[in-house]
């Protein structure tokens, strides 16, 4: 493949990730999780200084012990959450380690979850960034150290559903039709660009 091919490859990659709340219960390889995070490893970090880690969680018990912690999909009403044949089958969570020493971490971490989720794209896997957490009870469930904080959670699997894009007219909130099929409104790219004047 030539070097034009390959650059328009991780730009549709890009692309083409949504996030993805249902998944097939097929299991993903150790070594592509382990992918996963080594993108993370080598993500940009501020200073240099590296203040995250990675659980991965792929045992079925813990995957349950993840899961309850997990809030889902705000906008769709009534409360929605994956169906029990649906669920993730891997987490990756991230970790910071004394985020006190370190103003930056927040963007590190989001930065390393942007990278999970591409790498887990181009493996053909989806991926969900969840912020919405029962962080105490996760820290209790896993027997996370305490100078670890817990910033987010990135649920992964084979896909089960191909969310799709619309224009965004005047609601960010995203909809289930009646197929199930998930909609999510993104603004334009003539709406959000500022070309050398406002
Ligand atoms: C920082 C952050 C936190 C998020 N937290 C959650 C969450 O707790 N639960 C959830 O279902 N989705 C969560 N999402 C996913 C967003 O809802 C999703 O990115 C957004 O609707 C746009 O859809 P897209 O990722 O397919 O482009 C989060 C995304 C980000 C970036």
């Amino acid at each position: 493949m030539n070097k034009k091919a390959e650059k328009n490859e991780i730009y549709n990659i890009i692309l083409s990730r949504r996030s993805i709340r249902r998944f097939q219960q097929k299991k993903i390889p150790m070594s592509i999780l382990k992918k996963m995070v080594n993108a993370a490893r080598l993500a940009p970090s501020a200073a240099n200084l590296q203040p995250l880690e990675f659980f991965v969680v792929n045992k079925k018990e813990l995957c349950s012990k993840v899961f309850e912690t997990l809030g889902w999909a705000g906008y769709i009403k009534p409360k929605w959450t994956p169906a029990a044949n649906e669920r993730p089958v891997a987490y990756i969570i991230i970790l910071v380690k004394n985020p006190n020493k370190n103003p930056w971490y927040i963007r590190d971490a989001s930065i390393a979850a942007a990278y999970i989720t591409i790498a887990a794209e181009s493996e053909g896997i989806g991926s969900c960034i969840l912020c919405k957490i029962d962080k105490e009870k996760l820290q209790k469930n896993l027997d996370i150290p305490e100078e670890y904080i817990i910033d987010s959670v990135i649920a992964l699997g084979y896909k089960a559903e191909q969310p799709v894009i619309e224009k965004l007219v005047d609601s960010v909130e995203y909809w289930r039709d009646k197929k199930d099929v998930l909609h999510v409104p993104k603004r334009s790219l003539d709406e959000i660009i500022h070309i050398n004047k406002f």
